[in-house]
């Protein structure tokens, strides 16, 4: 027997929760989450949420910075829509209980990221996702109609003539289906699928894989955020060292000490996340050494105020954060494609909407600004929350062009290249053989050879993956890895396909930007 609900909601993150706070008012919500709710990205969000609330800032400035950061390919209208209403819902947020820092004064305090102009990074101290995700548990745990399945898991996705009607899912009791009149895809991101990451477990890229299956479009995947400073010390976890930190004043050195981040720019350490984290990659390759984070020029009790988790995480690898040159390295972190979604968080598919990190509405282009992104889970989760109210119907994207018909034989030719026999062959992937080679030919630096030899690898294990899902459709392994297959063969082929180097996707075969032929967002349709 389905599960009947109103709403359906899978995710339990920033964008899951804020959109389920609103829909309690309207009918049954059920939300699905595949672990513990808490365990998500937003869980680990540091530095803070950005809004232009400062006496010096404004939306506009505000808009200005993430268009500038996405390098080209920001859709400016819904741009326009998260600076905007960013304002009312983070206020929402603290008059809803966000313990945020404050000054002397009891004024908002504001930190600094790379790539703003001015201070607008709301945070609590370097643990804001968490005290968000908990004001917005309390809010969802206090109303009657929300109800959350924990460690369910949605598999499948329900459509029937091109609108989805609800999901399959596998928890502690079995499978089952939900019947929903609108579901949410609020299922996060993918760094699991590189084999370093600042990400939780849980970013398999479940909810792009569940779309594209059941027939969405998908857009952008080839731009994929790498934090540049993650600790780096051998057997410690990838602790995340927030960019706060280099907000906050922290330098990024060699190993004889110089400020190497000072040659490519007066923005130095301060520079978007692309440009530090190649730097970082490339002055490891060219000295030979780990390039380190120092925080010694710096006040000790203000760090410890301030950055209490990152000084614990380095405390934990046997280092000081305030005292010690800490090295750090760059990881995967965020993707700034996804699920396509209109601004009120429609999928090409009626009934079905994406919210957060898993949704491209185009406010993050081709490099996310930093701090943006709890941001984007507020304003769209709510956004999509309204949407779900109404009939459903899919989104009428208009700002996607179609791939030139040359660009499409050029990826086509990939896809023959397999070959029958190869394409049969079973290769016996793994979650690591996954990582390791998405890590080593679709990462901060990539290349047209390196690319196409992981794509070749991609779609044939993908294809093996599939074929063993249907052989066996209750093997959870295997549908993990189909998915993890399925998002990082759609990336790799993005990737390959986009011949030049815009935002966080760098070719050094084209390294340059190239307006002419690129200045358009690569869209994919299952079988399109
Ligand atoms: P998530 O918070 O990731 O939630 C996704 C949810 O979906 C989880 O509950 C997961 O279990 C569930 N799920 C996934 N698949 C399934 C499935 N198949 N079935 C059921 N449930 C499923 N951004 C900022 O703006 N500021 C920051 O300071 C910041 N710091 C960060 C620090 C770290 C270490 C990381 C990893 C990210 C950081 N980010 C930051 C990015 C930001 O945290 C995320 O982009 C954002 O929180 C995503 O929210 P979300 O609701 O879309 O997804
Ligand atoms: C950080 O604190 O550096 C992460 C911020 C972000 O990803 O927006």
């Amino acid at each position: 027997m389905p599960v009947p609900t109103d709403f359906l909601i899978i995710g339990s993150g920033i964008a899951g929760l804020r959109a389920a706070a609103d829909l309690a008012t309207a009918g049954k919500v059920l939300v699905l989450t595949k672990a513990d709710p808490e365990e998500s990205n937003t869980g680990y969000a540091q530095g803070g949420i950005a809004v232009a609330i400062g006496a010096d800032d404004t939306p506009a400035l505000h808009a200005e910075d993430t268009i500038a950061a996405g390098d080209g390919l920001c859709d400016d209208g819904a741009v326009r829509i998260l600076v905007e209403e960013g304002v009312r819902y983070v206020r929402e947020l603290v008059s809803w209980g966000a313990r945020v820092d404050r000054d002397a004064s009891g004024e908002l305090a504001l930190g600094r990221e790379g790539a703003h102009r001015v201070r607008r990074v709301l945070h609590a101290a370097d643990a804001t996702g968490r005290e968000i995700g908990r004001v917005l548990w309390e809010r969802v745990s206090a109303e009657p109609r929300i109800r959350v399945l924990r460690h369910t898991r949605a598999i499948s996705l329900l459509i029937r003539d091109n609108r989805c009607t609800g999901a399959r899912f596998v928890g502690p009791n079995g499978e089952a289906t939900i019947e929903a009149q609108a579901t949410l895809l609020a299922t996060g991101g993918a760094g699991q699928i590189y084999a370093e990451t600042t990400n939780p477990p849980v970013a398999t890229g479940d909810g792009v894989a569940l779309a594209w299956r059941a027939g969405a479009r998908v857009a952008d995947l080839e731009f994929m955020q790498f934090h540049p400073t993650v600790l780096s010390v051998p057997g410690a976890p990838r602790f995340l060292l927030s960019e706060a930190i280099r907000g906050e004043g922290a330098w990024l050195v060699n190993a004889e000490g110089e400020r190497f981040m000072l040659r490519e720019g007066p923005a130095g350490e301060l520079a978007s996340r692309d440009v530090v984290s190649r730097a970082i990659v490339q002055e490891t390759a060219r000295t030979g050494s780990p390039v380190f984070l120092t925080l010694q020029h710096l006040e000790p009790s203000y760090i410890a105020h301030r950055f209490p988790m990152a000084l614990a995480a380095c405390r934990a690898a046997g280092l000081d954060l305030a005292r010690h040159r800490i090295p750090v390295s760059p990881a995967a972190h965020y993707q700034m494609g996804g699920v396509e979604t209109d601004v009120s968080g429609r999928t090409t598919i009626a009934g079905l909407l994406a919210a957060g990190e898993v949704a491209c509405t185009g406010v993050h282009g081709a490099n996310r600004l930093a701090s943006n992104s709890l941001l984007e889970g507020l304003v769209f989760g709510a956004r999509a929350a309204h949407a779900m109210l109404e009939p459903p119907r899919a989104s009428q994207m208009t700002n996607v062009r179609e791939a030139e018909p040359s660009e499409k034989a050029n990826v086509m030719s990939v896809r023959d290249a397999m070959g029958g026999t190869e394409r049969r062959r079973r290769t016996g992937s793994s979650e690591a053989d996954v990582r390791d080679l998405m890590w080593r030919h679709v990462g901060v630096t990539r290349d047209g050879p390196g690319l196409e030899g992981a794509v070749r690898y991609l779609l044939a294990w993908h294809e093996e993956a599939e074929q063993a899902l249907a052989e066996d459709p209750h093997d959870m392994n295997q549908w993990r890895l189909a998915s993890l297959l399925a998002v990082s063969a759609l990336m790799g082929r993005a990737a390959l396909r986009r011949e030049e180097s815009r935002g966080a996707h760098y070719r050094a075969d084209f390294p340059a930007r190239n307006d002419i032929h690129w200045q358009i967002h690569i869209a994919e349709r299952r079988g399109a």
